[in-house]
């Protein structure tokens, strides 16, 4: 019946907005169609409609981008930002960072109160911890790759918002469980709050989403940047304590940035440079636990999670010290990156103890870790790859929806060291190459990843989960090249992280015992979490034969040419 219905879909003028029985796909393996995974469905099907359009895989990445501000408003967005990696079929490679800056009016002692402490409810929540959005220049950056015009792509998006979607279970329940800080941090009624609960398949309709959508539709980045969306953002600033002004917006651009390439066991991995860490994190945890022949060991063994933990420790440490945005620091990649210094770091890896942090980077205290952000990876039947990693930070970012124009804005602040030695929301610590900066982009974890063999796309994978993201992403591709997991157990075996402080290593569940056991035994702290990221990856054999699957852990879905 479900599959009637569709068949019936796909050949009517009926949209996916206007069906309730939305179709979650968690695998598919096919040769010759373009394939698109993301955290939503919907968002899946508006990019593989795009790809049947004609479209490209940059196209299509758009296209799922925007239905993500849509249908998934907890991290896809308007008013937030990310990052692109991309390989193209002739192999060109190349990234687009669109992340937030700090507005000209911030400051590195924005969030400390009188007495020199930092404030993180000031960085983490409502309009002060909003850095300049990148998402909107992001898509426009992206369009000169692709094949269709902007109007086009933004069209399966405004659908959704006009009409409505229904809501998954998962998503009923995420907008129940912050109705509380909605009501906190907004001034009008949002669409987002209602009275009574929200329950799975009630229709979330987005009318003041639609007009901000056309207006981008009409006026292209402009729609976005300057005119009403931007008077509509600078209005609610001032509702608050918000700081960011027109000429901020105005002023955003985005970087296009060399990619970081490096060689791993004779495949090429196309990773995001700063400022975000994730390329660096990767590259260091590859190359360290490639010191001791990763591959003799068993998946999630004793042996191998030790070897993996030890180098997420010394890299996170490295995160901490070096690493912020490369248009304002003295950019040590190279260094961080090379065989000589990752030798001499992984020195004092002891197979039989655990290293203490104190060790590899001096200790401070760390609080909470949270799991946010949303990936997508796309893959059309011409060869072309890209993966993007984009976000608002928190769930919903500051909580913050713009009046008039129906977005939430983000909390992106809150990636920078608000004060170096205090760890941000995910736990990460940062220095002084992370300190806040007007028109500074603040130091992230996303690993919008792609891994060639033989000049074509192998592997093309990212994840959420703040700091657990680069841990994921390396967990996901040591999987399938060292351990020989097929794709979907790659995605979902239960993943572990370490970042160097806190002490302890989390542990999924269904995390093997006897590997527990076997860490404590070296001193190892482990600590049980329910789930560790969501991970959208394609898989791509040398005849071509791709398998996409979408993470089990929600509500992801591959969508199919
Ligand atoms: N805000 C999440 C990240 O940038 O990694």
């Amino acid at each position: 019946m479900k599959k009637l219905l569709f068949l019936l879909l796909l050949s009517s003028n009926l949209t996916f907005s206007q069906f309730t029985d939305i179709n979650i796909i968690k695998e598919v393996r096919t040769k010759d169609k373009g394939l698109v995974v993301s955290a939503h469905p919907l968002a899946s099907e508006a990019g593989a409609k795009i790809l049947r359009m004609g479209g490209n895989a940059y196209d299509a990445v758009i296209a799922t981008q925007l239905a993500l501000a849509v249908v998934y408003p907890q991290a896809g967005n308007l008013g937030g930002g990310g990052f692109l990696v991309g390989v193209k079929n002739s192999g060109e490679k190349f990234t687009i960072d669109f992340r937030e800056t700090a507005p000209e009016k911030s400051s590195g002692d924005m969030y400390l109160d009188k007495k020199g402490n930092a404030n993180t409810d000031l960085s983490q929540n409502g309009r002060l911890a909003v850095g300049v959005p990148g998402s909107v220049a992001g898509f426009f950056a992206t369009l000169k790759h692709a094949k269709l015009p902007m109007e086009k792509l933004l069209q399966p998006a405004i659908d959704l918002a006009e009409q409505g979607f229904s809501l998954t279970e998962k998503e009923a329940g995420l907008l129940n469980s912050q109705m509380e800080y909605f009501n906190q941090h907004n001034k009008t009624m949002t669409v987002f709050q209602q009275k009574e609960q929200w329950k799975q398949g009630d229709i979330l309709v987005q009318k003041d989403l639609a007009l901000t959508l056309k207006l981008i539709q009409q006026n292209g980045a402009k729609g976005f940047y300057e005119g009403k969306t931007a008077e509509l953002i600078i209005a609610e600033m001032k509702r608050g304590n918000g700081i960011i002004t027109l000429k901020d917006l105005k002023n955003y651009k985005v970087a296009e940035r060399k990619p970081i390439v490096f060689d791993y066991k004779g495949n090429e991995i196309v990773s995001m440079p700063l400022p975000s860490s994730g390329g660096i994190l990767l590259a260091q945890m590859l190359k360290m636990s490639g010191f001791e022949n990763l591959e003799k060991y068993k998946h999630n063994s004793g042996e191998a999670v030790q070897i993996m933990v030890e180098a997420e420790r010394r890299a996170f440490a490295d995160r901490a010290e070096y690493m912020g945005d490369p248009d304002f620091i003295n950019d040590k990649t190279q260094l961080l990156i090379s065989d000589e210094y990752l030798k001499s770091r992984w020195k004092s890896f002891d197979k039989n103890l655990a290293t203490r942090s104190s060790e590899v980077g001096k200790i401070i205290p760390q609080p909470k870790e949270s799991t946010e952000t949303t990936h997508i990876s796309i893959l059309d039947k011409e060869g072309n790859a890209v993966a993007v990693t984009t976000t608002l930070n928190g769930l919903y970012g500051s909580k913050v929806v713009v009046t008039g124009a129906g977005f939430f804005l983000n909390n992106e602040m809150d990636d920078f060291s608000v004060k170096p030695g205090v760890p941000n929301m995910f736990g990460a610590v940062g220095g002084e190459a992370n300190s806040i900066k007007p028109g500074k982009r603040m130091l992230s974890s996303m690993t919008p990843t792609i891994v060639l063999k033989n000049g074509k796309p192998f592997i093309i994978v990212g994840t959420p989960g703040g700091t657990t993201i680069p841990t994921s992403v390396y967990q996901s591709i040591v999987n399938v090249i060292d351990f020989k997991l097929s794709p979907n157990m790659s995605v979902n075996a239960p993943k572990f992280h370490h970042q160097w402080l806190p002490e302890n290593v989390l542990v999924e569940r269904h995390f093997p015992e006897t590997t527990i056991k076997a860490l404590e035994k070296k001193n190892y702290k482990l600590e049980r979490v329910s789930q560790i990221g969501r991970t959208e990856m394609i898989v791509i054999d040398e005849k071509g034969n791709a398998v996409a699957v979408a993470d089990g852990r929600g509500d992801d879905s591959v969508g199919v040419e």
